[in-house]
């Protein structure tokens, strides 16, 4: 239910009061990714925003227009993977695991971006909120200690190797997640553990 009371200004202004009813348990807004990097990129700290940049993730869309990516579209029939949700479901934040755009307020060039392993951060970006990781948590905030990436990279990949990575014992697999971790690692050093 939404009320909203219309009145006329004399200046011929509209305004409009809105009185919404938030439906139960909604789904936490992305913010995008600018609104964390600006947090993010002190060099004392870590500078996630920096790391993510140099990272593959920043480039999962621009990847998408390579000559490599059209030859990978050309086999499921997909003409151009830049514009289409059978690609950009793993490749950009922006379409969240789905065929089609759910934020607008990630760019789709960001690629793969923080929110994608952090979760929507409408309800956790505000710094009293951030602060204490309880309430970033409780706010929506992932642990991405306990984050799978698998929700990417598994075999539904069209790229996927199967030997792409080699463990400690020997053993070939398409994704060892401590070593990929170390490649896109951006902790804290000053992190209070
Ligand atoms: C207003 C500033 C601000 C904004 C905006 C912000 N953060 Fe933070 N964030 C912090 C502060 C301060 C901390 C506490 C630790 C630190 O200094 O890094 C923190 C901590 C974190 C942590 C570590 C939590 C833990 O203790 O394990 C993650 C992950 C994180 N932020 C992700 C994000 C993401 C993703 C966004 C965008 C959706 C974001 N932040 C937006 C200020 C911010
Ligand atoms: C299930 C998620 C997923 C889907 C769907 C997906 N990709 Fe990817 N893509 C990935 C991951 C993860 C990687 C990183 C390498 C890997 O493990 O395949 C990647 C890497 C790539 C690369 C870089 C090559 C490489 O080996 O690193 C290209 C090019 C690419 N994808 C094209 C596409 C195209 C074109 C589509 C749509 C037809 C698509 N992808 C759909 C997850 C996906
Ligand atoms: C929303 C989808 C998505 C999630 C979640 C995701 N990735 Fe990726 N990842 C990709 C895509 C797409 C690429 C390919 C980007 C490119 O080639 O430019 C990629 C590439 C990579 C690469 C370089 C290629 C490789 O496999 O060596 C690493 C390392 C990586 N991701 C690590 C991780 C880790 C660690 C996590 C979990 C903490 C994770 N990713 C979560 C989509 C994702
Ligand atoms: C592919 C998934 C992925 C993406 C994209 C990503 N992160 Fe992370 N993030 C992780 C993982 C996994 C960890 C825990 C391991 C580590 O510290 O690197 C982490 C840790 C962090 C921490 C905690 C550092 C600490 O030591 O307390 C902060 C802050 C953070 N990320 C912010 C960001 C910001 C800001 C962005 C975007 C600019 C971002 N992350 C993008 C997966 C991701």
């Amino acid at each position: 239910m939404r009320t909203v009371i219309k009145a006329s200004l004399a200046a011929g202004m509209v305004l409009w009061v809105g009185v919404g009813v938030a439906g139960a348990a909604e789904e936490a807004a992305y913010v995008g990714t600018k609104m964390c990097m600006m947090c993010h990129k002190k060099p004392e700290n870590g500078d996630q925003a920096g790391k993510w940049q140099a990272s593959g993730h920043a480039k999962s869309f621009e990847v998408l227009g390579s000559a490599e990516a059209k030859a990978v579209g050309a086999k499921v029939g997909v003409d151009d993977p830049q514009k289409s949700g059978k690609c950009l479901k793993c490749h950009a934040t922006a379409y969240a695991g789905t065929e089609g755009v759910k934020s607008e307020k990630v760019a789709v060039a960001d690629g793969v971006s923080c929110e994608s392993c952090h979760g929507a951060g409408a309800n956790y970006k505000a710094m009293a909120v951030m602060k204490d990781k309880a309430k970033a948590v409780a706010a929506g905030m992932v642990d991405p200690a306990t984050k799978s990436c698998a929700q990417c990279h598994n075999e539904q990949s069209p790229t996927w190797k199967a030997d792409r990575y080699t463990t400690k014992d020997g053993k070939k697999v398409g994704f060892d997640v401590e070593q990929a971790s170390e490649k896109i690692k951006h902790s804290n050093p000053n992190a209070k553990k």
